[in-house]
């Protein structure tokens, strides 16, 4: 089974490039430099030219405040990109697996999001990953798209790295307390996308949109005093030392792009296929003792 990997240089690209994959598996990694997935022509030689028997789309345009001043990147690379790849795999008959976002939701329902609850973005990022996710659909039957969130692992730049940096740096830390979310392992989706590519072979695999993030839910606030409790007890700083959390409200922090105030997934509908998301907390010690262990990546 040959797997083609889009955007296997980002963080949740390098976690499925050390994944353990079935011996039977040969992954074919291909980062921005290998495939500009905004080149259709690129796109398509690639394809031809590994033949791969699955196709999984990792790339991105992911940083959400500068999407707002550069939507013809975003559209370009989450909208145009995925048409690209979906259009090959349309006509190919290749199956597609794509990862799409929890920010595809306006974040104004109270309860966890299905898959069937009208995507309604709020930010250009959400818009050009929502578009994707309809360009994929128009293009291919055989598809599968995975929305997940608030992403995290020991690649690549994201909210934890973050906090332990500015942990280091800060006596307090003031976090977005009224946003929630579900804090997600690039490790788990690595397990649940190769848990997916096995049912894709074993012709067991339904098609369609599905969610998959951890278990449980949290806020910006809460994840982040999450984080420094495990630094602190895996000796990150002189013992009694390291930051106060300080809960702070969106409008207290302000950024270009707006943000679901709720984009808790619910996950049934992968987990009755066998494909459960662990826990929220359960994933993280791992990734800050990765991370407190080794700088620079
Ligand atoms: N990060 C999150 O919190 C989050 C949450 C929900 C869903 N997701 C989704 O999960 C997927 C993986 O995200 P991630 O966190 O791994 O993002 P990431 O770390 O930003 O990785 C995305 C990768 O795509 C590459 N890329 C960007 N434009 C490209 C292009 N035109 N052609 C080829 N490659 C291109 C990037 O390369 P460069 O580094 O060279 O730009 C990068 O290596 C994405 O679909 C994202 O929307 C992420």
């Amino acid at each position: 089974m040959r797997v083609l990997v889009f955007g296997a240089g980002g963080q949740v690209g390098r976690e499925v490039c050390r994944a353990a994959w079935p011996a039977s598996y040969e992954l074919v990694p291909l980062d921005r430099n290998a495939a500009d997935i905004t080149k259709a022509a690129a796109v398509s030689a690639v394809i031809a030219r590994k033949r791969p028997d699955l196709v999984i789309n990792l790339a991105a345009y992911t940083a959400v405040d500068r999407a707002e001043s550069e939507p013809e990147a975003a559209w370009g690379t989450n909208c145009a990109g995925a048409a690209h790849i979906a259009a090959v795999c349309g006509e190919d008959g290749t199956p597609l697996v794509h990862l799409s976002t929890d920010y595809v939701f306006d974040g104004r329902k109270r309860e966890s999001y299905h898959e069937e609850d009208a995507a309604n973005p709020i930010n250009v990022y959400g818009c050009s990953k929502e578009a994707g996710e309809r360009a994929v659909r128009a293009a291919t039957p055989r598809y599968v798209i995975l929305r997940t969130a608030w992403v995290y692992g020991a690649f690549g730049a994201n909210f934890v790295k973050t906090m332990l940096r500015l942990a280091a740096e800060r006596p307090v830390l003031r976090v977005v307390a009224d946003q929630r979310g579900c804090p997600t392992a690039a490790a788990d989706i690595a397990a649940a996308l190769i848990a997916i590519a096995r049912q894709i072979e074993r012709g067991g695999m339904e098609w369609g949109t599905f969610h998959f993030a951890a278990a449980g839910s949290t806020s910006w606030y809460g994840f982040a005093e999450e984080i420094v409790g495990l630094a602190r007890t895996l000796g990150a700083w002189p013992s009694g030392s390291g930051p106060r959390i300080e809960p702070i409200t969106t409008d207290q922090y302000p950024t270009a792009a707006r943000r679901p105030m709720n984009s808790v997934l619910d996950c049934r509908k992968i987990a009755a296929l066998g494909i459960s998301p662990p826990p929220w907390r359960s994933s993280l010690p791992a990734v800050v003792r990765e991370l407190i262990g080794a700088e620079g990546r």
